[in-house]
């Protein structure tokens, strides 16, 4: 089975409307040039798992994908944001991002400062006013804050910034914030705002729990064994930065045997749900087998 394309298609063409800026103001103030930089990273292209996978739990829900389109733009600005910041000198210094120069290496440190925060500023803008009923939109949106905060991604690239020396159950956290919080918050927030019970929710949390640790297993990975060309960035960065990761602890049969068993583990739990499935399961698929 293959990836949702469809649903990509629904993203990128929602992404491509999006603008932030308002111009140039009569006093000669001008913000197009930081637009000009968010928009750059956000539409050079990626595979854009986080809002398909948006898209794909409504639809096992039964709703209509293109009513979550708003909030699957907002999952995707949060993680281009954070994958500008963590292309940047201070972090993990890297110049190439989605087969094009990264933010830093175009518009300078400074802007692509800037362009993270305000891709960030302006998901949640953008989540806080879907047309759903408030509760529900507050659920949604403290979901992201919180799966973007300290006990999220943020928190995960501290953990992987301070480079500690980390066991098997440590790594399995460290991935749990720094990838796994974001991919369970795109499951999570296509549910709250659809305002879907506990019950119902469980088994679909679950896969998700597992394919966000499967993305980062695979990552790790495609970071040993895969091509500039292929990944669209830098090849060989984790061994450069001497980073913990799941090659690096477990060698690459293991990382790949432990992969294989995420996969699996997510398949059982998405059997449990109800619901249209078949999206969720391609997009589990194609996280295991990608090679970009
Ligand atoms: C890369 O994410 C960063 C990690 C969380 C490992 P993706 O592999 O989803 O990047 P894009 O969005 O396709 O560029
Ligand atoms: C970073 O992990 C994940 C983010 C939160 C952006 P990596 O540093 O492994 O991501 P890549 O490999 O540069 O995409
Ligand atoms: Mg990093
Ligand atoms: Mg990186
Ligand atoms: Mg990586």
């Amino acid at each position: 089975m293959s990836y949702p394309e469809d649903l990509r298609q629904l993203v990128d063409d929602h992404l491509e409307t999006i603008h932030f800026s308002r111009g140039a103001g009569p006093d000669g103030a001008d913000t197009t040039g930081l637009d000009e930089a968010m928009r750059y990273s956000l539409l050079a292209g990626g595979k854009r798992i986080r809002p398909v996978l948006c898209l794909a739990t409504a639809k096992a829900i039964g709703r209509d994908p293109e009513e979550f389109l708003v909030a699957a733009g907002a999952l995707e600005m949060v993680h281009t944001y954070s994958l500008v910041h963590d292309d940047l000198p201070a972090m993990d210094d890297d110049d190439l991002r989605r087969g094009k120069p990264t933010s830093h290496v175009k518009y300078g440190e400074a802007v692509a400062i800037l362009a993270g925060d305000g891709l960030f500023a302006e998901a949640i803008a953008a989540l806080a006013a879907v047309p759903a009923p408030p509760d529900r939109v507050l659920e949604a949106v403290a979901l992201l804050c919180s799966a973007t905060g300290v006990e999220g991604m943020v928190g995960g690239q501290y953990i992987d910034v301070s480079a500690p020396a980390l066991d098997a159950e440590g790594l399995r956290h460290l991935h749990s914030l720094k990838t796994g919080r974001l991919i369970k918050a795109s499951v999570e927030v296509a549910l709250a705002l659809d305002g879907t019970d506990g019950a119902t929710r469980e088994p679909i949390q679950v896969f998700a729990t597992q394919i966000g640790l499967l993305f980062q297993i695979v990552d790790d990975i495609l970071d040993v064994t895969g091509s500039d060309e292929e990944l669209g960035k830098p090849q060989g960065s984790d061994e450069r930065h001497g980073k913990v990761t799941y090659v690096s602890l477990y060698g690459l049969d293991r990382a790949r045997s432990l992969a294989a068993e995420t996969h699996d583990q997510a398949l059982a739990a998405l059997a449990g749900a109800g619901g249209q499935t078949e999206d969720l399961k391609r997009i589990a698929d194609y996280i295991y087998s990608r090679e970009q």
